[in-house]
This record gives C-alpha cells, sequence and structure tokens, in this order.
C-alpha cells in the first residue's frame, strides 16, 4: 500500500525518483507527489491519478530538477484520492516535508491537540497530521530533525514508513518503519530510499533493510545511522547484497506484466524446487524444514494463515498435507485469525504464507500465533520481507519479481513449496513409500513442461474469452484438489476484469447457487480425469439441463464432457494432486484476455494495490 522513493547524491533526484514511482506503482495508483530540492527552493507537485500524470504536471510546471527528492505514489486510506490529499505533505511552517505508507491510527486526538495549539491542516490525511507533530516537537524541543522525527514517532500508534526532510538541512532525508516496509539503497556518494529495491537495483545492489522499530538518518557523505525508535539504541545496518536483476522488473516484451508472469510459471516452479527437489536421488531438502524436522514430523495439527491467494495456496496445500502425510490442517483467513482468541497447541505449526511478505493482517496474524507458543513456517516471494524475517524459519518460493497486482506465478510457487514439504512430510512419516516418492517427484519435475503445454492452450483461451467478456456473473466450480482451483479463478476474473465470479466447491451448487443458472450464466467447471471425475460430469449435467453455458477444464483427451461442454479448455494429464498446477493455467489467462478485451487495467485493477500494509 503506497510506494515511496527518495534520492540524495549526484543523479538529478527527479529522474530516479519518478523512474523509482512507475516501478512501485503496483502499490497504489490512486494519486502521486514528488518533492525536489533545487536551488535553495523547495518545490511540490502532486495529482491525482497515477505516475503518468504526475510526470505530465511536473514537465509543465517546471518542477524537474533537484539533487534530493521524495516521492510517493498512493493507495488512498485518510481521505479520498485528490490533489490536497495526495503527497508529500508540508508541515505548517513549510520547511518540513514527508511521504508516508501505512495508517497514523491515533490521528484524530493528535490533530485535535495540534490544532488547539494552533495547527492547521489541509488535507485529510492522517500524514499531514503527523508532520506537524514532528514539527511541533522540534520547534518545542529544539532538537535536529531527528531527533523531533524520534520523539514523534514514539507518540504514534499505527504502522508507517516514512521519508521526512527539512529544507533547512538540504543534505539528508530521515527515514523510518513500523509494519511498513522499507529499503536504503547504498550507492557511491550517494543514497536511495524506497519501499522495496525495484527503484534502485539499476544503480546499486547494496541495500539496508530497516526492522520494524528503526530509523535512520541518510547523510550525504556520511554512513547510514540506524537506532531504534523506542529505546534510542544505535543498531549497526547489515548491508545486503541484492540478487535482483533489472530484467526481472521489465516487462520483457510483453504487453503486461501480468501475461509476462503467467509465461513464466514453468520457470518460476523449476526455480522453486531447484537445489530442492533431487528425484534422481529420491531426496527432498528444505533448510528451513530440516532444521525444524522434530516441530513438523511431531505437529498434531498444521495452521495456515494467509490473505486472498495466498489463502487459496493455503486450502489447496490442506488437501495435499492430509493426502501425503496425513497432518490435519486449518486454513484459516489471517485477518479473522488475528481477531479471535485461536486456540494453539504446543504441537502445532502454524504456516504463514504471503507472497509479499508485508501483508498487516498476516503480520498480525504471525505475532498472535508466537505469542502463544506456536511455532511459525513462513512461506514468501520476497527476499527478506518483514514476514521472512518475523517467522522462526522459512522457505522463498523464488519466483522472481510479481509486478501485475493479480497473483498468478505467485500462487502456483507457493503450491509448489507446500507440495514439497506435504511430500517430505509422509515421506518421513512412512505414509508414503519409497517407490511411490520417486513417482511423485519424477511426476512433479515433468510439470513445467506440461505447464508449456497447458499455455499453448492460450488461442483457445482466446476464444472462450470472446464470447462471455460481456457476461455479468460467472461461477466456477470444481472438486476436491480443485475446489481452491474455483474459488482462484473467480478472484483472477472479479479484480481485473470487474465481473462478479463466484467460486463453489461443484457439489454445493445445488444447495443454491443452481437457482443462478440460466441460458446467460457461463459456469467454468474444473473436470480433470482424476479425483471426482463421475461426480463432476453429474455436476454438468445439471447445468446442462438449466441451459447454463459451460467452459469445461479438463484432461486432454476427454470425449465425455466434451460432448456436454460447450467449450473445453484441455490441460495434460498428471496425478490428482498436482492438477491445482495445470488447471490454474487456462483459468488465469482466461481472465486476462477478458480483462484485456474489456480494455482494462490489467496489471493494475482499481482499488487494489500488490502489497496490503493495512489492516
Ligand atoms: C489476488 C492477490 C491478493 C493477495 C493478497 C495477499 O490476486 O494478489 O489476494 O494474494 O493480498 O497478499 P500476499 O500474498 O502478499 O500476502
Amino acid at each position: 500500500m503506497c510506494g515511496i522513493v527518495g534520492y540524495i547524491g549526484p543523479k538529478n533526484a527527479y529522474d530516479v525518483v519518478l523512474k523509482g514511482l512507475q516501478r512501485l506503482e503496483y502499490r497504489g495508483y490512486d494519486s502521486a507527489g514528488i518533492a525536489l530540492y533545487n536551488n535553495d527552493k523547495l518545490k511540490i507537485c502532486k495529482t491525482k491519478g497515477k505516475v503518468s500524470e504526475l510526470l505530465s504536471k511536473c514537465e509543465s510546471e517546471k518542477i524537474t530538477n533537484g539533487h534530493i527528492g521524495i516521492g510517493h505514489t498512493r493507495w488512498a486510506t485518510h481521505g479520498e484520492p485528490n490533489d490536497v490529499n495526495s503527497h508529500p505533505h508540508v508541515s505548517n511552517s513549510g520547511d518540513l516535508v514527508i511521504i508516508h505508507n501505512g495508517i497514523i491510527e491515533n490521528y484524530e486526538s493528535l490533530k485535535q491537540e495540534l490544532t488547539n495549539r494552533g495547527y492547521t491542516f489541509e488535507s485529510d490525511t492522517d500524514t499531514e497530521v503527523l508532520i506537524n507533530l514532528i514539527e511541533d516537537v522540534k520547534n518545542k524541543e529544539n532538537v535536529k530533525l531527528g531527533k523531533a522525527v524520534q520523539v514523534a514517532l514514539n507518540q504514534v500508534v499505527g504502522a508507517y514508513a516514512i521519508s521526512v526532510f527539512d529544507r533547512n538541512k538540504p543534505n539528508e532525508i530521515v527515514v523510518a518503519r513500523l509494519g511498513s516496509p522499507l529499503a536504503i539503497g547504498v550507492g557511491e556518494d550517494e543514497y536511495f530510499i524506497a519501499s522495496d529495491a525495484s527503484p534502485f537495483i539499476e544503480f546499486t545492489n547494496k541495500s539496508i533493510y530497516l526492522e520494524d522499530g528503526e530509523m535512520a538518518v541518510v547523510r550525504l557523505g556520511r554512513k547510514v545511522k540506524v537506532r531504534e525508535i523506542k529505546n534510542d539504541k544505535l543498531v549497526k545496518p547489515y548491508v545486503q547484497e541484492l540478487q535482483l536483476s533489472l530484467d526481472q522488473i521489465e516487462k520483457a516484451g510483453y504487453d503486461h506484466f501480468m501475461l509476462k508472469e503467467i509465461y513464466e510459471q514453468p520457470e518460476a516452479i523449476k526455480d522453486t524446487y531447484r537445489g530442492r527437489m533431487l528425484p534422481e536421488k529420491g531426496l527432498i531438502r528444505m533448510s528451513g524444514v530440516d532444521d525444524n524436522i522434530e516441530k513438523f514430523l511431531n505437529a498434531k495439527r498444521i495452521i495456515v494463515i494467509a490473505c486472498g491467494t495466498s489463502w487459496h495456496a493455503g486450502l489447496v496445500s490442506e488437501y495435499l498435507f492430509e493426502d501425503f502425510a496425513r497432518i490435519p490442517v486449518e486454513v484459516e483467513y489471517a485477518s479473522e485469525f488475528r481477531y479471535r482468541n485461536p486456540i494453539i497447541n504446543e504441537d502445532d505449526v502454524v504456516i504463514a504464507i504471503s507472497q509479499s511478505g508485508e501483508t498487516a493482517d498476516t503480520m498480525a496474524a504471525i505475532k498472535i500465533a508466537k505469542e502463544k507458543g506456536a511455532f511459525v513456517f513462513g512461506v514468501c516471494n520476497v527476499v527478506g520481507s518483514s514476514i521472512s524475517r518475523e517467522t522462526h524459519a522459512g522457505a522463498y518460493t523464488h519466483a522472481g519479481p510479481e509486478i501485475g497486482v493479480a497473483s498468478t506465478k505467485a500462487f502456483t510457487t507457493q503450491i509448489t513449496i507446500l507440495t514439497l514439504i506435504a511430500l517430505k512430510l509422509g515421506k518421513q512419516k512412512g505414509e508414503i513409500s519409497n517407490s511411490q516418492f520417486h513417482a511423485y517427484l519424477n511426476e512433479l519435475n515433468t510439470i513445467p513442461e506440461k505447464i508449456e503445454r497447458t499455455l499453448e492452450t492460450n488461442e483457445e483461451v482466446i476464444k472462450v474469452a470472446e464470447a462471455y467478456k460481456n457476461a455479468k456473473n460467472c461461477l466456477y466450480l470444481g472438486r476436491g484438489h480443485n475446489f481452491p482451483v474455483a474459488l482462484e479463478g473467480a478472484l483472477k476474473l472479479k479484480e481485473i476484469s470487474y465481473i462478479h465470479a463466484e467460486g463453489y466447491p461443484a457439489a454445493e451448487m445445488k444447495h443454491g447457487p443452481i437457482a443462478l443458472i440460466d441460458e446467460m450464466m457461463p459456469v467454468v467447471v474444473i473436470a480433470t480425469k482424476k479425483g471426482h471425475y463421475e461426480k463432476v460430469v453429474s455436476n454438468i449435467q445439471e447445468i446442462k439441463s438449466r441451459k447454463g453455458k459451460i467452459i469445461a477444464v479438463v484432461t486432454e483427451g476427454d470425449t465425455s464432457v466434451k460432448q456436454m461442454a460447450d467449450h473445453i479448455l484441455e490441460v495434460p494429464d498428471t496425478i490428482e494432486e498436482f492438477t491445482p498446477l495445470l488447471t490454474t493455467i487456462p483459468l488465469q489467462l482466461l481472465s486476462y484476455h477478458i480483462a484485456v478485451m474489456l480494455d482494462k487495467n490489467v496489471d493494475q485493477p482499481r482499488n487494489l494495490a500488490k502489497s496490503v500494509t493495512v489492516e
């Protein structure tokens, strides 16, 4: 939620910050703004809308130069998206400027106190309250900016990643984080600040990731000073060497990041299991699991916590852990888990799944699980993310950066990791024989190539998209391992095409949703040859006799469903447990093509953001 960028150094801060904001636009795109300091003047340009609109405005107002600058792309929390509520925000004196990602929960009481002391506010934002609080502290206590930020933040309840600049001190930016990510790129005689490393990766691969509750003074010509906000303790910053490359975050000839990421899945899945799955040796090794193997083997229950698509991956894993390892699983929305009084026993293992590793609800749920004594294992994509650091152990999915807001390769790589863990535990618990284990590994090894074959059905998917692009509603049905895929297919369609869609276990249809079926209703049914094939075929007949339009995802060569369905989309044969890795693909493509045909913004759907750092 919201992207922040900053720069101090010899380059033109305008170029660095603007480009950085474009890379971070997936984090929010309601409005954007920049503050630049040049020749003793501080200039601000901000606007409702996307970074491209900010660029036009800056060019027309000639605000395009500076050696120090901070910029923001917003996903609104307090106050509607408009020019005034856009960041940066300036203090009453006009000296201090701030950009902020997060929420200040006690902003109303702080605003009241500041109003009583004569402060005025232009915007409806919590951020403007924070910058005036910092100014108030600075003046009252006659301290430097860094100290003022620290004292002010100790009065704040909420979440933040902030960059603050004082025009009387044009060689430093003060940054701080709690609950929202913040990275400092360390270059030669220059510093970068950003919500993630993508804005500065072309300039430096050295980065300091602030930990929660830390702040830093980033001053030109001096090493970065990091300290704990609460205890005022200096912390030695850890400068990390990043593996990310510029290619990984560019579109590489695809029209959209989402399409690129759909097509990256065969490679992404190989990257997920590379070095971990050794079919020739009949071995799965994963240090996060190996180091804690007793906890996993003794687990009486696995509790999975996640949100959105990651929650769907969690649901897929419920079938995997129960089938392969015979461990009972509960899959919980992190947002519900955190506000219940969940019962956690010592022999429970909690698995938290998150692509971004920054989702506020998942983070809060992890903290609660830890407080209750649980061992928490993280499955994250973003290396160094908050969740990957908060969990006791974990495994990265190694899917590479996912920029499209609708999650695709993160989902299939999460399922891959969870499959590896389930297989490993199944084998070690004696639930899977050696020969079965070998067979599973060999089959998993064929999945990337089978996804490639599935991607070749793209032309068929385009025909289906053409036929149903004007539908108002759509139903997705699946059973067993493919029930979560139905949920995920429906989520993908609604989030990028804005067509109402619902996912259901196929057998639940007759307990309600069947009432919706008529000749206008497309029903996507996952009907692969294994599992509950005959049962799903009966469900298809029920839809057919009510004149619903059937789009069936079937196993290559299927003939029975073909006779009944209006359209079929084929996937190669595999074992039942691995079908979600294949059946997901045509559903991703279908929602992608419908959204493109409807001229929607595929990579940045309205009201959404890639990384949900507010609850
Ligand atoms: C949907 C989507 C979201 C995320 C959810 C959790 O396409 O991307 O539903 O899955 O916001 O995000 P992470 O996985 O980053 O915790």
